[in-house]
């Protein structure tokens, strides 16, 4: 490192706001002390050499400048036009300098301080070595021994809320962690002005499975049982489309009051928000739901996944298929609308405050476990190392705060669990193939170009002709660049091509091409901007496209239309499929 041309200095803060550090192995200081404190225990750097390095307006570097800066001392050879490939990994954050969490509409402070106690001691985590494998259920089959278990075990969490409020493993302070994690409480270690957000992206799947994985192992904990496992939410098995009938049993300290009260069992999940009436209408939407997200729109490893997040860059830079679509959908179903913020599930900085949280996140975790599993031509794992190595804190069953990363939770195998096997209905479930050729001419009557229509506010079913990129049936991705929201909003439009009839309460057909969804959360602007890319390969065997060189997309605005602006619309070839 000497012979770089630039030196740093590092500048600790004003040692007279710092937390002390505690004699004690754990402590756990109420957090509301610290929430005033909030950004002003960051280290400060500075350097000098050369304008890549010039620090930001609040005093500080910006790492990607200055690693663009190291880039330069090996000559123009080194030099790729991907700033990413200079970024690293996101750092878990520094939990003394969590600040305020604040509301998704008004950007005002919650009622809530979600930031966790501080602790000085962090180990880095390392998986104890399986010695029998912990199978989670699904929910609709558990024993009756097992369910008192489980209601034990989230009846003792819900003590300690009472007993130790800053116990780490009480109810609130693990229902907090999710508040933390993504309403803005955690900035990004060294970038004081962007936020730690672990939803819209890349870390949703890792950071959601480790979140469990030690939910799980407290809650073992508290009943003395080290074999405790979570169940999951069958969501995506008919048998298991409704909220399970253990969590609405209103005697149960599993029960929640603040759930949307129509849908209580026997209501049939939407997942695809088609509106449907009709219930057998409801579970074929949801199984081809199903196939659309896991499969037939996939076409890269990200677009199942989520899109980059590395130290430095934005966040929610875009989910993956999964996350914004069975998964956005439960959490919305589920929350009470009769909440200002649709608490509780349909809200992260309260969703972890209802236990139908953790079950339906495990059913989350065991899709991207099947995923892995499928034969497709889509690579499965992430390999950029700035996916490994991102890490997250969180402290563990005895209370001792640990550092863990994404590389170590790829397979559950190896953190001791697997999931029951039930069927997977979705498996195949392929939309009937169109009879006859799509009429492109009849469709395409009222249907505008793209040019004539972008960027386009989706207030009402918007007809737009698209060129392909090839003639016929081609290996071709739709893009749909530049969405614009705004994050306070729920939103949620779908995708058709060379539909006829516009019934938008029928998925199971061919010309289902996919779906975008956003939940509700914060931002310094209230502004989210993504891109997303649906797979048409197959869809085009359904509908034959013959020779057609044009199709007609229809986009159906299923809530907040008004509050969402598509910059672009257009058809490449399927780009590389890992990235
Ligand atoms: Cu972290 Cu399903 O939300």
């Amino acid at each position: 490192m000497a012979s770089l041309q630039y030196s740093c200095t590092v500048v600790a803060p004003n040692p007279g706001h710092r937390t002390p550090p505690s004699s004690k192995p754990f402590s756990a200081k109420p957090s509301y002390f610290l929430t005033h404190a909030r950004r002003s225990h960051r280290f400060q750097v500075s350097c000098n050499g050369g304008a890549s390095q010039k620090p930001t307006e609040d005093g500080q570097v910006d790492r990607r400048n200055m690693l663009l800066g190291l880039s330069g001392l090996y000559g123009a050879a080194n030099l790729v036009s991907d700033p990413q490939a200079y970024a690293a990994p996101i750092e878990a954050p520094e939990f003394k300098s969590c600040g305020e969490a604040r509301d998704v509409a008004t950007g005002d402070l919650l009622d809530v301080n979600c930031c966790p106690p501080v602790s000085d001691k962090i180990i880095d985590y390392k998986l104890p070595p399986v010695t029998k494998m912990r199978i989670r259920p699904a929910a609709q089959r558990v024993t009756k021994e097992y369910l008192a278990k489980f209601e034990e075990a989230i009846r003792l969490m819900k003590k300690l809320d009472k007993d130790d409020p800053t116990d780490p493993r009480g109810f609130m302070q693990q229902a907090n962690i999710h508040c933390a994690y993504c309403n803005g409480a955690h900035d990004q270690v060294g970038y004081k002005n962007l936020d730690i957000q672990v939803h819209n992206s890349w870390l949703f799947f890792p950071f959601h499975r480790w979140y469990l994985y030690f939910y799980e192992r407290i809650l073992g904990k508290l009943i003395d049982d080290p074999t405790f496992v979570l169940p999951f939410w069958n969501w995506d098995n008919p048998k298991g489309m409704q909220m399970p009938k253990i969590f609405d049993n209103t005697e149960s300290p599993l029960y929640n009051a603040n759930r949307n009260q129509d849908n209580r069992p026997p209501a049939i999940i939407d997942l695809g928000f088609s509106g449907a009436s009709d219930d057998l209408q409801k579970v074929v939407n949801n199984l081809t739901v199903m196939y659309s997200e896991m499969i037939r729109s996939v076409n890269s490893t990200l677009d199942f996944m989520g899109q980059p997040y590395k130290a430095g860059s934005a966040p929610s830079p875009g989910m993956g298929s999964s996350e914004r679509g069975s998964h956005v959908a439960a959490h919305v179903w589920v929350g009470n609308p009769k909440n200002k913020y649709r608490e509780d599930m349909g809200n992260f900085y309260s969703a972890g405050r209802d236990t139908l949280f953790y079950c339906h996140h495990a059913n989350v975790d065991r899709m991207w476990s099947i995923w892995r599993t499928l034969k497709t031509d889509v690579p499965k794992d992430i390999t950029d190392s700035d996916y490994l190595n991102a890490s997250f804190l969180f402290y563990d069953e005895n209370k001792q705060l640990v550092r863990v990363k994404v590389a170590d939770c790829l397979d559950h195998r190896r953190m001791g669990y697997d999931f029951e096997r039930v069927d997977i209905p979705w498996l195949n479930y392929k939309p009937p193939r169109k009879a006859a050729k799509a009429k492109v001419k009849k469709i395409a009557s009222g249907a505008q170009k793209p040019e004539d229509l972008f960027p386009l506010n989706l207030k009402k079913i918007t007809r737009v002709l698209v060129p392909k990129s090839a003639k016929g049936k081609a290996d071709e991705v739709l893009v749909l660049e530049n969405i614009e929201t705004d994050t306070t909003k729920f939103i949620k439009f779908d995708v058709f091509v060379n539909d006829e009839d516009d019934n938008a309460e029928e998925l199971d057909k061919a010309e289902y091409a996919g779906t975008f969804a956003q939940v509700p959360h914060k931002t310094k602007d209230k502004k989210g901007k993504s891109t997303i890319s649906l797979r048409l390969t197959e869809l085009y065997d359904d509908i034959d496209v013959a020779d057609d060189d044009t199709i007609v997309v229809t986009l159906i605005p299923r809530s907040g239309g008004d509050d969402v602006t598509i910059g672009g619309i257009k058809i490449i070839p399927s780009p590389p499929r890992s990235g």
